[in-house]
């Protein structure tokens, strides 16, 4: 069974049932696309209760969850106290991204590189903070706010605003009682995921994620607008640099503290001039890089969770493919601000002709039989190619023959390394 809706759950389902050891897949709640490989499951992501419950009457074999939100309410405890095996973080390994200030603590301590940075729940010395640092510098509420709560400042008059926001209106709820204040940093910024056992990882190829609305990464940030891997220039020696410094000391680190990472560990980071740093940590697959990610898969997912879920990641082969992938997000106008719902989708088949081509679904629904937008992000367009340009052109090529009203979507996707 898979837990969530959008377009991550989308790619992880449809790798799920290339499995031959897997006879049935359960998605709760799922979407219309989710549907074309396993049975929705009327359940509320949110349900955990429910959720267990289903799946100890279901007999289902591995849960797997995608969304954060679920992991820092402790789902994956909530199935292991009940027997059952779940692929996902507990809520006290998952604290790596739940609390910035905890992550950030824990690097210190470890070594890991990363921005200098202090954390302040106090306003007044947070405030007093700013008068004696450099700008441009980086405000972050330390809690979960579905990627906003974090602002780049120039000055310090916006820095004094982004603090106000968070710490007095409470524009991210709890998550801006306390706040990190960090060290700007300037790189290529890069997505590791990494599946992890609790002791062992393995990493994936490197993605490249496009938080930016716009073309030129202008405009204000969503939760991605497309994604490729792997990235041009990332080389073997940088992956294995970043292994040594990042994610083995983390899994040491959150072993050592009683609470070993358990799941999918996705640093955010970047490439600076004194090396690769970390930006935040992720507990779970990236949205839209799984849709990436996945179609680069070699080895049976499946028996890759099952692994990371008992522990015995060491004696599992993870291969892939060695070729490139991109996704690019269809999105409705008006995200990710205010946007309509309900608009018809048309062109999917023809988008899919092109047996390199999947698109996974995101916030898409079924209205009397027709497909129509659901969400702000509605679509993740994805192709494999030998390299990244020829994948990059077929989701182009893809994407101008699904039409929806209002659909945006970035032009420059690839754009900087195919140039
Ligand atoms: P985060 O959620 O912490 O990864 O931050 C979201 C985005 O803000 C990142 O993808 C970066 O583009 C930017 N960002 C975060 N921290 C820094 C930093 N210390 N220096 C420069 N940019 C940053
Ligand atoms: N692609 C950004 C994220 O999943 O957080």
């Amino acid at each position: 069974m898979v837990i969530g809706s959008g377009g991550r759950e989308h790619a992880l389902v449809w790798k799920l049932a290339q499995s031959p050891s897997v006879k049935k897949i359960y998605c709760a709640p799922g979407n219309p696309g989710i549907a074309r490989q396993a049975e929705r499951v009327d359940i509320a992501a949110g349900d955990l209760a429910r959720l267990r419950d289903f799946a100890a009457a279901h007999a289902v074999d591995l849960t797997v969850v995608g969304p954060d939100d679920c992991l820092a309410a402790g789902a994956a405890d909530l199935f292991a106290q009940r027997g059952l095996r779940v692929f996902g973080p507990t809520r006290e390994a998952a604290r790596l991204e739940w609390s910035k200030s905890f992550a950030k603590e824990l690097m210190r301590e470890a070594g890991i590189p990363t921005a200098d940075f202090a954390t302040f729940t106090d306003h007044d010395a947070a405030s007093e903070f700013l008068r004696s640092r450099p700008y441009p510098l980086v405000v972050k509420a330390s809690g979960l706010a579905l990627g906003k709560g974090v602002t780049v400042c120039r000055s310090r008059e916006e820095a004094e605003r982004a603090l106000r926001a968070a710490m007095v209106d409470r524009a991210f709820g709890d998550a801006g009682c306390e706040v990190v204040i960090e060290e700007f940093l300037e790189g290529d910024e890069v997505s590791v995921h990494a599946f992890c056992d609790g002791a062992t990882a393995r990493l994936f190829p490197p993605a490249r994620d496009h938080k930016a609305l716009l073309d030129g990464g202008r405009g204000p940030n969503t939760g991605g607008m497309g994604t490729y891997a792997p990235v041009p220039g990332i080389d073997e020696a940088m992956m294995a640099e970043i292994e040594r410094t990042v994610v083995a000391p983390v899994l040491r680190a959150m072993a050592g503290r009683g609470a070993p990472f358990r799941g999918c560990l996705y640093p955010g980071l970047i490439r600076t001039a004194a090396g690769f740093k970390v930006l935040e940590f992720n507990a779970r697959f990236g949205d839209p890089e799984t849709q990436s990610l996945m179609r680069l898969l070699a080895s049976d997912l499946a028996e890759v969770l099952l692994a990371c879920a008992e522990g015995r990641l060491t004696g599992t082969r993870v291969a892939w493919s060695g070729r490139s992938a991109a996704c690019l997000v269809a999105a409705s106008g008006g995200y990710p601000g205010a946007y309509r719902k309900g608009l018809a989708i048309t062109g999917l088949d023809r988008a899919e002709a092109d047996p390199d081509v999947v698109v996974f679904h995101a916030g898409t629904a079924l209205r009397d039989g027709v497909l129509v937008t659901n969400g702000g992000r509605v679509l993740g367009v994805s192709a494999v190619a030998d390299a990244l340009p020829g994948a990059v052109a077929k989701c182009y090529a893809a994407i101008g023959r699904i039409g929806f009203d209002g659909k945006q979507y970035r032009t420059d996707i690839g754009g900087e390394v195919t140039a």
